[in-house]
């Protein structure tokens, strides 16, 4: 009989074909591939042994009632979209190991005294209307309408890509779940980088979560031909973009936690004969102390005037996302690291530098957070990325120790 870890292998493989492109695993928020994926982690969660409901921002939540009615629920999950040509572990995994956990324990009959929920957020990573938590943030009421007008690359907003996955936009508020019912949240997630690979060990606590923002720039120059403007009377908006990018890599370069990427640069109307006139690119500033991570966007922001001003072009910025750094609950450490030990493993803690559903739902509820070792380097954001069956087993047997063992405060 295959092993929990390897089901569940099997099981993101599977899912990952749910995918916008043929060519590698790509899921943003209500394409035909991501209603497909919600229609399979909704059968999966039947099959476990829960009952299922599609809440009004897509996300597919399976509840698994406690030993006695009007219990507290320990709410987990995480999210099913991913990033273009992503991983096939970020976000799924933190889905599929508490439903095998839930089938694990409906299969023997076992209640809990909490009721467990297992939630598979539509959108974390926000790729396609630049939306990252727009639905765990829907969950615990703090959704916001403007979201609706956001345009995806092919002019398409939000509210029609809801309308066409079969929801209302004008319900999306309808998703909020009442926060005093929640014992805690706890995800599980890939780890995403080389930590425990270097620790020798399959699991770690998460101790704290980095907060981050992201901006779109737009810099306006001027369009002319290649062939004609001296190179000393340009308004080159792409090489001054290029300038910022790299001030972007300097400031944010200089140690510790704090991290900056340009991840999305474009020129508008772009020729091979003109000079750039109109670019936008993405930036995204994150560090685990929000001090740090503030002071760095100021710099940032203030190179850029500076780089406008001697090239004669302009710059302008519009925030798309901030979320604040997040500590998790020592409560939950120290009962997952107790949990991590059962299960025969040292428990590691570790802050994450990537950003996770549970940052959102401690705004209402202590979080707590497993991850897993992340295999081939540590790399994820990338098609590489990978886990070993074993170490899933050891965080399916740690999980399960923990729901068996959990008290809600
Ligand atoms: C989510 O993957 C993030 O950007 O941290
Ligand atoms: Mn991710
Ligand atoms: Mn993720």
């Amino acid at each position: 009989m295959a092993s929990i870890g390897e089901a569940i292998l099997g099981r993101a493989q599977a899912l990952a074909r749910h995918s916008d492109s043929p060519a590698h695993y790509t899921r943003t928020l209500f394409t035909p591939a991501h209603q497909a994926a919600a229609r399979q982690l909704g059968d999966w969660m039947r099959a476990a042994g829960m009952a299922v409901r599609v809440d009004a921002v897509g996300n597919v939540i399976g509840r698994y009632e406690a030993r006695a009615p009007g219990a507290k629920t320990l709410l987990m999950g995480s999210h099913f979209d991913s990033v273009r040509n992503g991983g096939k572990y970020d976000g799924v995994l933190g889905i599929l190991l508490p439903m095998a956990c839930v089938a694990e324990l409906a299969a023997r009959g076992e209640k809990l005294d909490v009721a467990i929920e297992v939630a598979a957020f539509s959108d974390e990573e926000g790729a396609r209307f630049q939306t990252s938590f727009f639905s765990s943030r829907a969950l615990i009421g703090r959704f916001d309408p403007q979201l609706l007008e956001r345009r995806d690359a092919d002019g398409t907003t939000l509210a029609d890509a809801m309308r066409g996955a079969g929801l209302d936009p004008a319900r999306a508020t309808e998703a909020r779940i009442d926060p005093s019912s929640l014992a805690a949240y706890v995800e599980v997630h890939i780890e995403q980088g080389p930590v425990l690979l270097g620790e020798g060990v399959p699991l770690g606590i998460v101790a704290s979560i980095a907060g981050g923002t992201r901006h779109i720039v737009r810099v306006q120059g001027e369009a002319g031909h290649a062939g004609t403007v001296p190179m000393a009377l340009r308004h080159d908006a792409l090489a001054a973009a290029a300038e910022m990018v790299l001030a972007v890599e300097k400031r944010c370069g200089a140690g510790g936690s704090l991290v900056g990427t340009v991840g999305i640069l474009k020129v508008r109307d772009g020729t091979g004969n003109v000079i750039p006139g109109d670019v936008e690119f993405t930036i995204d500033i994150r560090a685990g102390e929000d001090t740090v991570r503030r002071a760095a966007e100021q710099d940032v922001f203030a190179a850029f005037e500076a780089i406008a001003r001697k090239r004669g072009v302009s710059v302008e910025r519009t925030r798309t996302h901030e979320v604040s750094a997040v500590p998790c609950a020592p409560w939950l450490q120290d009962a997952l690291a107790a949990s991590v030990e059962r299960a025969g493993v040292r428990a590691h803690r570790l802050p994450s530098g990537a950003g996770h559903d549970a940052m959102i739902l401690a705004q209402v509820s202590d979080v707590g957070m497993l991850f897993v070792r992340c295999g081939a380097g540590g790399v994820s954001h990338n098609p590489a990325e990978t886990i070993t069956a074993e170490d899933v087993d050891a965080a399916a047997a740690a999980l399960l120790d923990f729901l068996r063992r959990f008290e809600p405060r």
